[in-house]
């Protein structure tokens, strides 16, 4: 049973949509893009690689700004506004915290979605199952069944640009901003790769985590929101 302090604690999500994973929330061409992908993208898993795979309407829109580096528009402006509202409201609940298990280098003030807000974890990773895994096959054939989901701030207060590190919790990383443009500097350094510059609202960074040492760069005003998904794919 909840103690009334458990209750008073407990975050209530301020706009519902967020809890029921729909259309509206993906950038439309790729929400497309996927949908006619599908067929070429699973023959050519069932068939376990003996045949060659079909190019798709994704292979279109999927770009690949440093080797095994890629970007694809991924949720709608929309959706970004609504969660960045959310985000706020989290803020003002919760806080920003680093985590306390990473090492003082790497730690970046963030909120994560599984412990502190369920509904809103179950509904990204809804989409990463259904847009994420298709994107996901078409790069490297392969998919997640689990992750973690957290937004981070890098700020000029707390922590204007994040040390070099490999993302080791998980296998695929996908780094989306909220709100490029209300922030000067920022950006992904990738070791040894080179540079991918402040992607558009809602445009996902997706890399390989064991492979891709990087750090965020230097924030020079303002807060810069990201929503960042570390994923595992456990089952093959
Ligand atoms: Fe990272």
């Amino acid at each position: 049973m909840n103690t009334a302090e458990d209750l008073y604690n407990k975050y209530v999500i301020k706009n519902h949509l967020l809890c029921y994973p729909a259309d509206w929330y993906i950038q439309k061409d790729t929400f497309h893009a996927v949908k006619d992908s599908i067929q070429p993208i699973v023959n050519f898993y069932e068939d376990s690689g003996t045949k060659e795979r079909k190019d798709t309407p994704l292979d279109e829109i999927i770009q690949e700004p440093l080797k095994d580096v890629y970007t694809v528009p991924f949720f709608s402006q929309k959706f970004c506004n609504i969660l960045l509202d959310e985000m706020k409201s989290l803020e003002r609940h919760f806080g920003f915290k680093p985590n306390p298990e990473e090492d003082n280098l790497r730690q970046i003030p963030e909120i994560t979605f599984q412990d502190n807000c369920p509904q809103i974890f179950q509904s990204l990773m809804q989409t990463i199952y259904t847009i994420g895994n298709p994107i996901f096959l078409n790069i490297w054939n392969r998919h997640v069944d689990s992750g973690g989901i957290q937004i981070a701030n890098y700020n000029l207060k707390d922590k204007r640009q994040g040390a070099w590190h490999h993302d080791a919790s998980a296998d695929i990383s996908m780094v989306v901003p909220l709100n490029t443009g209300d922030y000067q500097g920022g950006g992904t350094e990738f070791l040894k790769r080179g540079t991918v510059e402040p992607l558009p609202t809602g445009h996902a960074l997706i890399f390989p985590s064991f492979t891709h040492m990087h750090r965020g760069l230097a924030v020079e005003s303002g807060d810069r929101y990201l929503l960042v998904f570390w994923l595992k794919c456990n089952e093959e």
